[in-house]
């Protein structure tokens, strides 16, 4: 039993239009420019592979790559795109893909719809299960917010737009988050949303996979590998295992 919220066939219809600008060239080509000269090649198993922003492109390259995906509604949409994509239904913690891999990855945050260190554990464990000798794992995840909170304020924006006000709030004593979101419509009426996470800082991400049995190669702050430094607010983490 997984402690992640389960996409419905709603959020699955509208996700590639409400993501866009994560479609957008500018954002998404680093990030497939960056998995495809890691994956040498491939295959490559994305977990939480969504509708296959990252994994259609990098397949189109003449990758092989499976995915692991735990909505069924995200995963027809994948489908939809591109029939026959070999993903598999399941929690990332746990599912398997037969094949060994010389590149798992999981992106945008995807890592923190995990709610329990336990599950991120195990997904740490998974991603290593998955990978040939010498392979690689890279996670891209954003450090928590938390140096953004003045004292005594328990909610930091994210986006404050017409259309759209998003904000997070966190729980210390559990390494909770919550994102708000209140969407403004055409018709005038407004809609609330909201996603759960466990966030989790890279020290901690660097032990579940020694747990895992893997070492850090390389953390760099985003996909163009900027330097990784106290002030970023996301990172891009590359452990392997040894070969
Ligand atoms: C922000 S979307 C990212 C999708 C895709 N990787 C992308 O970059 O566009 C997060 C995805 O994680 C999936 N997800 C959440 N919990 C999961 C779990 N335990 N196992 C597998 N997938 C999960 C959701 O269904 C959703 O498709």
């Amino acid at each position: 039993m997984t402690s992640s919220d389960v996409w419905d066939a709603e959020a699955a219809a509208s996700y590639d239009e409400s993501s866009a600008f994560m479609f957008a060239p500018e954002v998404l080509d680093p990030a497939v420019d960056f998995l495809g000269a890691l994956a040498g090649g491939g295959p490559a198993l994305e977990l939480a592979v969504g509708t296959g922003r990252v994994a259609i492109p990098l397949a189109d390259r003449g990758m092989r790559v499976s995915g692991i995906e735990l909505s069924q509604p995200m995963a027809d949409q994948l489908l939809a795109k591109r029939p026959g994509f070999d993903v598999v239904v399941g929690d990332m913690a746990t599912a398997r893909v037969p094949g060994e891999f010389g590149l798992v990855y999981v992106v945008w945050n995807s890592i923190g719809n995990l709610r329990t260190q336990a599950e991120q554990v195990a997904c740490f464990a998974n991603a290593a299960r998955h990978l040939a000798p010498g392979g690689r794992f890279v996670v891209e995840l954003g450090v928590p917010g938390i140096r953004r909170f003045p004292p005594g304020q328990s909610a930091v924006p994210f986006h404050v737009g017409r259309r759209h006000v998003g904000f997070d709030t966190y729980d210390l004593t559990t390494q909770q988050g919550t994102s708000h979101h209140y969407r403004r419509h055409d018709d005038g009426t407004v809609t609330y949303g909201q996603s759960n996470f466990r966030y989790i800082w890279p020290a901690e991400c660097d032990l579940m996979a020694q747990l895992a049995g893997m070492s850090l190669e390389r953390r760099v702050a985003d996909w163009h590998g900027a330097p990784f430094t106290s002030d970023s607010d996301s990172h891009v983490s590359v452990w392997r295992r040894p070969a």
